[in-house]
């Protein structure tokens, strides 16, 4: 709380960015992205996002689209819109140099690039081969930048993903002992608006985090009524106002499985709440069963996206056979049924800088049998995830009772076991296909108990997008409940914000977990429901 205090916290997201994201480098042709699309919806695996990695481009050139591939963007979006989806397009900090591309022209018109220590325009090879790059410490640039992407959202692009920002640079054609994979470090940076001049050593690790604020702003500038969305691989304490970041190019090992549990926690207490890494792994092939445990586990990071490097197999849920793609749409329908809480946890990220994932000591901070833990981790102060592959992990002691979200979840050797804190009421959704749908109806409530036999827990909604729950458009639900003899009694305690959610609340199943039982009851928002033992 304390570096959220100093460096701020996320936005709120869309709601569309906490569902499951589908990626890889590339879905090469719009045919090929709508197949994707399609496949989701038919096989019923919910799914909110397509992702366009950089073969979209013409040639590698940002801001541009492929005009055999991708020839209609316009219509591409509006098809994934229809079905349900949103989409997130990529952007590179290197631009093209090439004297007949716009982007490079304007640009070089209004003298935004970095410049080597002679003073002349700087060179890097990435993708398209040479490019510039824009010098984000001045405010010129960024505000050049910002404007670029008006006229490419006005597209139907919803997200965007801005990597190789570190910069990473190809320079294998220099000797191996002058290789760095950036800029030289006396490259030049003009700054401007309380930032000095300086060589690239000073700003390199700025450089990420001043892209993705223009990015941000210029998001913003095209759609104001919207939540933006960003997805960064550099970022710098306080970035988390611009962008989620995800953990970049790991590898499908066990090893790197493993792996980005601690990454994620640890990003999350670096102030970056909104992060996760490529589940199931970006270099080399994927197996079944590593996909599966990967999944069983990774759908519950706060940004949960599938991921494959190009070369590699096919790495979507349904590409490893019928049993894996089971345990698939398992595992991402247990992810729609937390998002009422996830969501709620986004909203408490957002005003306290509290990270969505957290270690296990969290839970109880005198227990240092807890502190060296890294394979179970805990969503919010409320639900402990344990990953199928998690041996002897560390537990928080006290009442814990399993959770089932899913049919079959329990018997799924894939899916991570959940459990709830004594003292919790955690709120879930039905299974949706993607967030556009109502998913509060019925909305699901899960009591566990303390041991003086109380609970409660908090529900937040608002409209999803935009910007009307600054002005009140929203709602704060607190529900408790108190154990009287044979009988649990639920109640709404509080109602905070000027939404109205009877609409979308019309009937809430209660289900109380009990030394291993389960006791259910319904009703409606704002009755007492009361549970009989
Ligand atoms: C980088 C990114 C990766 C992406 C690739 C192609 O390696 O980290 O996610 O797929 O570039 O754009």
């Amino acid at each position: 709380k304390g570096l959220a205090e100093l460096t701020g916290t996320i936005k709120m997201p869309p709601r569309w960015a906490l569902g499951y994201h589908q990626c890889r480098f590339s879905y090469a042709t719009d045919k090929r992205v709508r197949e994707i699309a399609d496949t989701f919806r038919i096989k019923k695996i919910p799914c909110d996002v397509i992702w366009m990695d950089i073969d979209y481009m013409e040639g590698f050139r940002i801001f541009t689209f492929n005009k055999k591939n991708f020839s209609d963007p316009l219509k591409l979006n509006t098809y994934l819109h229809k079905k349900g989806f949103h989409d997130v397009y990529m952007i590179d900090p290197g631009v093209k140099v090439d004297k007949d591309y716009s982007v490079y022209q304007s640009g070089t018109s209004q003298n935004v690039w970095v410049k080597k220590a002679n003073g002349e325009e700087y060179h890097g090879k990435v993708w398209p081969g040479d490019c510039a790059f824009p010098d984000f410490t001045s405010p010129t640039a960024r505000k050049w930048w910002a404007g670029l992407y008006k006229d490419f959202l006005a597209k139907g692009v919803d997200g965007v993903w801005n990597d190789m920002n570190e910069p990473a640079i190809n320079d294998s054609e220099l000797p191996e002992a002058e290789r760095t994979g950036t800029m030289p470090y006396d490259n030049r940076h003009k700054g401007g608006g309380g930032l000095p001049a300086g060589p690239h050593l000073l700003y390199h690790n700025a450089f990420g985090r001043l892209m993705v604020e223009a990015s941000q702003a210029g998001i913003m500038e095209a759609n104001p009524d919207k939540r933006p969305f960003l997805l960064t691989r550099a970022n710098l304490l306080g970035g988390q106002r611009y962008a989620a970041t995800w953990t970049g190019d790991n590898e499908a090992s066990w090893k790197h499985l493993k792996l980005s549990i601690p990454m994620s926690i640890t990003l999350g207490l670096s102030g970056q709440p909104f992060n996760g890494p490529d589940i199931g792994g970006f270099l080399g092939n994927t197996d079944g069963d590593l996909w599966a445990n990967w999944l069983g586990f990774g759908i519950f990071f706060p940004f949960t996206r599938g991921h494959a490097c190009a070369g590699t197999n096919n790495k979507e849920p349904w590409a490893y056979g019928p049993a894996v793609e089971k345990s698939s749409r398992i595992a991402i329908e247990r992810r729609y049924r937390l998002l009422p809480y996830i969501y709620t946890l986004f909203r408490d990220a957002s005003l306290s800088g509290l990270p969505v994932m957290r270690p296990v000591f969290f839970a109880d901070p005198q227990d240092l049998s807890l502190r060296q833990e890294e394979e179970a981790f805990m969503l919010g102060k409320d639900v402990l995830v344990i990953p199928a592959f998690a041996e002897h992990p560390s537990l928080p002691s006290g009442i814990w009772e399993t959770l089932s979200l899913v049919d079959g979840d329990k018997a799924d050797k894939y899916q991570a076991t959940l459990k709830i804190r004594g003292g919790s009421i955690v709120p879930l959704g039905r299974i949706v296909q993607n967030t556009n749908d109502n998913s509060f109806d019925p909305l699901s409530l899960i009591v566990c108990l303390d041991k003086d036999g109380k609970a409660s827990g908090n529900l937040y909604l608002d409209a999803g997008d935009g910007w009307s729950f600054q002005k009140g458009d929203y709602s704060l639900l607190t529900f408790e409940a108190e154990r009287k003899g044979q009988t649990v009694r639920l109640e709404l305690t509080g109602k905070e914000g000027q939404r109205t959610v009877d609409k979308e609340i019309k009937k809430i199943n209660v289900t109380l977990l009990l030394n291993g039982k389960a006791y259910t009851a319904s009703g409606t928002l704002g009755r007492n429901i009361d549970i009989n033992l």
